[in-house]
């Protein structure tokens, strides 16, 4: 199987976390998120052993909660000493009114508005992560109005290409996010912040891309950012304490992907920057990172229920089940591959089938060409593998469908985290 927590019990009915597939449908109804709340918890003490022993305890990981963001889920990052991104008031009052400290909260965002900046001030938000002059004009002028002193990482592009898809590549010099160092801007960037009274400026920040599989992508991009640290220190004379390296890991939706080794290949980078700052005479920053879907994507399964089932002879067969690109956009969005699996029964005679959405529209596909059961039928169920990441994050009321509910497994329990949407929370702010 794809991931230890999923596997078939001695009928072949598919089990998550240790729990019946089939039974969980029956009693919450489908579509279904499912999430297995070991795993989760599993993933952030990986990385923060992995952080412990490779960068004693200079680094703290910070988990990117727009890979998937409700209250229980802020509940589990600070019970497990996680740090977390934020990019939205929402995401920001999600955590607070689920009892996440806000001092732990670092608020990212390259557009953020006046109201914005003034929400977190007002919310004790721990660290802005400033994207750019206007918003570090923003903030030095809100931040001096209430009288504090706001911590602040500053944003840069090291101008590095990941090699990944092109909607999540962000180290590239042309990118809209933060500052490029390439152009010189980033010095600017950097003088201006050292000169605005109400900003502390703790160091930098930069992120490359997300679902980074290539082994060398953080190393060239400490090589970057600590030539930049020697620039600031030689012509500004200040020393950044601080470096957030971002996220981006990549997981495994289907058996062909490579599993990262993170703490092996964290154990390498803090080798890495330990042998290039000594180079450089600089001291080793405080290390930051942001992963998101390499905390929650193995801890995410999507439950299916076959609404209809099309054989068009000689061209192509669909499977087309109950929910759909509202739940998971992410194959229309960027042809993102992954393992579909029935949930009742192992697979005899086989058949391909495209999962088909049930949206008014036919680019709505969860994926093509999967196999299945050929004589797969109406009201059987199907699951779709590795979906804890940007799956509930980025679902929509397209064509008015109600979003899901988000059901935790926990020791052998089930609870809601999220309750489905109903045909009244639908209507809920139309007037
Ligand atoms: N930090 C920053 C500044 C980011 O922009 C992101 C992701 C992360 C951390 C977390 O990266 P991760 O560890 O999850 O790769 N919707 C797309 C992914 C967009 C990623 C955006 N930024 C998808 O479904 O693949």
């Amino acid at each position: 199987m794809l991931s230890s927590n999923i596997t078939r019990d001695e009928n072949g009915a598919l089990r998550f976390a240790g729990q019946s597939v089939p039974a969980l449908a029956q009693r919450y109804g489908t579509p279904l998120y499912l999430m297995d709340e070991a795993r989760i918890r599993a993933n952030c003490r990986m990385y923060k052993n992995a952080f412990e022993s490779a960068f004693g305890g200079a680094a703290l990981p910070l988990y990117a909660s727009k890979a998937c963001s409700f209250r229980q889920m802020y509940r589990i990052m600070a019970e497990e000493g996680m740090g977390v991104d934020a990019v939205s008031r929402g995401e920001i009052h999600t955590a607070i009114t689920a009892g996440f400290p806000a001092e732990r909260i670092w608020f990212h965002g390259c557009g953020k508005t006046d109201a914005d900046i003034r929400y977190a001030l007002e919310q004790g938000v721990g660290c802005f992560i400033v994207d750019g002059m206007e918003e570090l004009e923003a903030l030095n002028a809100e931040a001096g109005r209430r009288g504090v002193r706001q911590k602040i990482l500053l944003r840069v592009t090291p101008g590095i290409d990941p090699h990944t898809y092109e909607a999540v590549n962000t180290g590239r010099v042309d990118v809209k996010f933060g500052v490029p160092i390439g152009t010189g801007q980033a010095l600017d960037f950097v003088r201006a912040a050292l000169n605005s009274p109400n900003v502390a400026v703790d160091g930098l920040h930069c992120h490359v891309g997300s679902m980074v599989f290539d082994e060398n992508v953080f190393e060239d991009t400490v090589d970057l950012m600590l030539a930049f640290m020697l620039t600031l220190r030689d012509t500004l004379g200040y020393t950044a304490g601080t470096l957030d390296l971002g996220g981006g890991y990549g997981v495994r939706y289907v058996d062909e992907d490579k599993q990262v080794d993170i703490p092996g290949r964290i154990t390498a980078l803090a080798a890495h920057l330990r042998s290039r700052a000594a180079e450089l005479g600089l001291p080793v920053p405080y290390i930051l990172m942001e992963p998101g879907r390499s905390i929650v994507a193995d801890a995410g399964l999507t439950v299916y229920t076959v609404s209809a089932v099309k054989r068009i002879p000689g061209f192509k067969n669909h499977v087309i089940v109950d929910g759909g690109m509202t739940d998971n956009p992410r194959y229309c969005l960027y042809k993102a591959r992954y393992t579909v699996l029935h949930a009742g029964r192992e697979t005899g005679e086989t058949a391909v089938f495209d999962l088909a959405g049930c949206c008014c529209e036919s680019g709505d596909i969860l994926q093509p060409a999967v196999t299945l059961p050929a004589d797969i039928r109406r009201g059987e169920q199907v699951a779709v593998c590795t979906t804890g990441a940007y799956n509930y994050s980025m679902a929509s009321n397209y064509n008015r469908q109600g979003r899901p509910p988000v059901v935790m497994l926990r020791d052998g329990e089930s609870c809601i985290a999220v309750r489905r949407e109903g045909l009244e929370d639908l209507c809920a702010l139309d007037v």
